[in-house]
């Protein structure tokens, strides 16, 4: 059971890892153009230099040899850069040519099924992505794929991790674990939903000030 930032924000990549509940960041093609704009690379390196664990790098390119090529440059970045492709039938060729025959470790994205899931497996994937907001965005039951292919890394002996991605709400995070995927990529606003909660504040609020009041008594010293 893992956390990873959702993000390419370097401010939000540092504020989550100091928290120290963070062991790898994700980002996309979209997070990356959200943020400042300047060099891709500095940009990863930069990510790479404040977050422990694998960092996910989506390669753009479609034809094969176009993506192999964008791939191996990013993974020559360091060896902790994770190769994100996103599931097609052009990328299955290059997920099983990168991790069969470079050894560099692929994230299979931008998946919303259980047969895309299957598919990443069998083409040897290490961590294979499932877009929970987008699948229930459809009316699907993400907590369901998420089981399938729990089930499926079981059956097949699959030495591969779920990621459960595109999280809309902090309960996405609680199903995603429950439902059995490895990991949870959440961007940081979710973070500090996950330490809230009115009742602890509230105790810790009310254990304070019995202290204080014992204090004033000079009941404590
Ligand atoms: C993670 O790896 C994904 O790129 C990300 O969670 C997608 O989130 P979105 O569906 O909100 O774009």
């Amino acid at each position: 059971m893992e956390l990873f930032i959702d993000t390419a924000d370097l401010d939000e990549v540092r504020r989550a890892v100091a928290l120290g509940v963070i062991s790898g960041c994700t980002t996309n093609p979209k997070l990356a153009a959200a943020a400042e704009p300047g060099s891709f690379r500095t940009r990863v390196e930069a990510i790479l230099a404040s977050c422990p664990g694998p960092v996910s790098v989506e390669v753009l390119a479609e034809a094969p040899d176009e993506m192999l090529a964008e791939a191996t440059e990013y993974a020559s970045w360091d060896p902790r850069v994770v190769i994100k492709v996103a599931m097609s039938l052009g990328g299955l060729e290059i997920i099983s040519k990168l991790e069969r025959e470079r050894d560099i470790r692929v994230n299979v994205t931008c998946m919303m099924s259980s047969n895309q899931a299957a598919m990443a497996l069998m083409a040897g994937a290490t961590y294979v992505s499932l877009f929970v907001g987008r699948i229930n965005d459809l009316g699907y039951d993400a907590g369901a794929v998420i089981g399938e292919t729990a089930e499926y890394i079981e059956r097949g002996g699959f030495d591969a991790r779920i990621i459960a991605g595109s999280m809309r709400q902090v309960s996405d995070i609680q199903r995603s674990f429950l439902a059995g995927a490895h990991i949870v990529t959440t961007p940081y606003r979710f973070l500090p939903q996950m330490v809230h909660h009115p009742r602890t504040a509230e105790t810790i609020a009310e254990f304070s000030r019995a202290w204080d009041e014992a204090r004033r008594r000079g009941g404590l010293v």
